[in-house]
């Protein structure tokens, strides 16, 4: 029997590292997780105290496919009180995650042989979902020049586009778009009739200037948002888009079939997310001291070409002048030190194989452990070389 010639797409590889440290794990128990992009926290108190009593109290039955209208009306108030942006309850609905939501919007806005933008390196699955779609994928090949993120020259270069995807802040890079960079893409894609996506997903988790949304400069643009990450509920699978009017009937009806309703015990639970700003942002301060750890203790071995992260918890490290494999130089980590990251080529097919992701979500004990661990194998190397 065949299997579809769709699902013929490159494995999501950070799951295989996963795997890999997994099975180490059980093996020795000796692992510290700088592959993973997920906080280390559970959902906060007042969301599991939530989800408790909707246990208890509710028949957790469907809801509407868009989600429920307390949590609809929740998400458009929170674009009114972070960002002085006004947006209609209906124009939100309530997703499976950030994985859901590029199902939805990718199959209600493109057809197949579409061409759409993405930024490499960038997050996987953007790419891997378009092409499973039929539709064309553009790279964008984004560096250190322009802290990796596009711009409207890059874009102009890539030909004529129906759709093109951003992220900021961005996976793996951390980089962010400042507002005079919003707008420059903004503008080129409204002139253009091009459908800006933006993955808004690392909202919350900053470090400096407060990261302005892309609906702030693209009305009409589809943004997607999840409470997997500052919110610290990956687990819970959920997450929401912002619509332009044309595209609400449309998801709506792919999510009626497709997925009928979001999780419903999630959705009760997360009406008391936007309550937790406190012990979130506890969160988010650890994710900067972590920050901190590594600039300071990989620079000193000279492990300090990338761009300056605004936001998310990740570095994307050029590692070219310790290996042309970065596969192979992530396996030795995991084997020799114990510790686990992301080759690049999840986030680059093309020049990844030079890069290194280091996640640095995990608590400041295992961040200072494994940099004094990658450190210490990258200043013997230095010395035998
Ligand atoms: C940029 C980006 N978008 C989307 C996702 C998927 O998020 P979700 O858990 O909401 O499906 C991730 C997960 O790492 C991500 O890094």
């Amino acid at each position: 029997m065949k299997s579809a010639s769709r699902a013929d797409i490159p494995p999501f590889y950070v799951m295989e590292v996963m795997k890999a440290a997994a099975e180490r794990e059980r093996q020795s128990g000796d692992v510290l997780h700088l592959e993973v992009g997920q906080p280390s926290t559970p959902a906060p108190r007042s969301v599991r105290a939530a989800a408790a009593r909707a246990l208890e109290s509710n028949r957790l039955g469907y809801t509407d496919a868009t989600g429920i209208p307390e949590l609809r009306e929740l998400i458009a108030r929170h674009y009114g009180d972070r960002y002085d942006v006004e947006v209609s309850a209906d124009r939100i609905v309530v997703t499976m995650g950030a994985s859901g939501s590029f199902v939805l919007a990718f199959l209600a806005a493109f057809d197949v042989g579409d061409r759409v933008a993405v930024t490499e390196p960038g997050y996987p699955c953007y790419r891997n979902t378009l092409e499973a779609f039929g539709v064309e994928v553009v790279p964008i090949p984004v560096g250190p020049d322009t802290r990796f993120v596009p711009n409207s020259s890059l874009l102009a270069a890539a030909g004529p586009l129906d759709g093109l995807m951003i992220a900021s802040p961005a996976n793996p890079t951390g980089t962010a778009l400042r507002p005079p960079e919003l707008e420059d893409i903004a503008g080129y894609c409204s002139s253009r009739n091009v459908l800006l996506i933006a993955d808004e997903i690392y909202h919350g988790i900053e470090y400096g200037e407060r990261v302005p949304t892309a609906l702030a400069f693209a009305p009409d643009s589809v943004v997607l948002q999840s409470f997997s990450k500052y919110y610290s509920m990956t687990g819970w699978r959920l997450g929401w888009l912002v619509l332009p009017e044309h595209l609400v009937r449309p998801v709506e009806r792919l999510a009626q079939n497709l997925f009928i309703s979001p999780p419903t015990l999630s959705q009760y639970a997360a009406l008391a997310a936007f309550d937790a700003a406190e012990e979130l942002d506890a969160n988010v301060a650890r994710y900067a001291t972590n920050r901190r750890v590594l600039l300071d203790g990989l620079g000193r071995v000279g492990l300090d070409h990338f761009a300056s992260p605004d936001g998310a918890f990740y570095f994307y490290i050029d590692v070219s002048h310790l290996t042309d494999d970065s596969q192979e130089l992530c396996r030795i980590w995991l084997d020799e030190l114990g510790v686990a990251c992301t080759p690049g080529i999840d986030f680059d097919p093309v020049g990844g194989h030079r890069y290194v992701r280091l996640s640095y979500s995990e608590s400041t004990a295992d961040i200072i452990e494994a940099t004094e661990r990658i450190a210490g194998w990258v200043a013997v190397r230095e010395m035998a070389d």
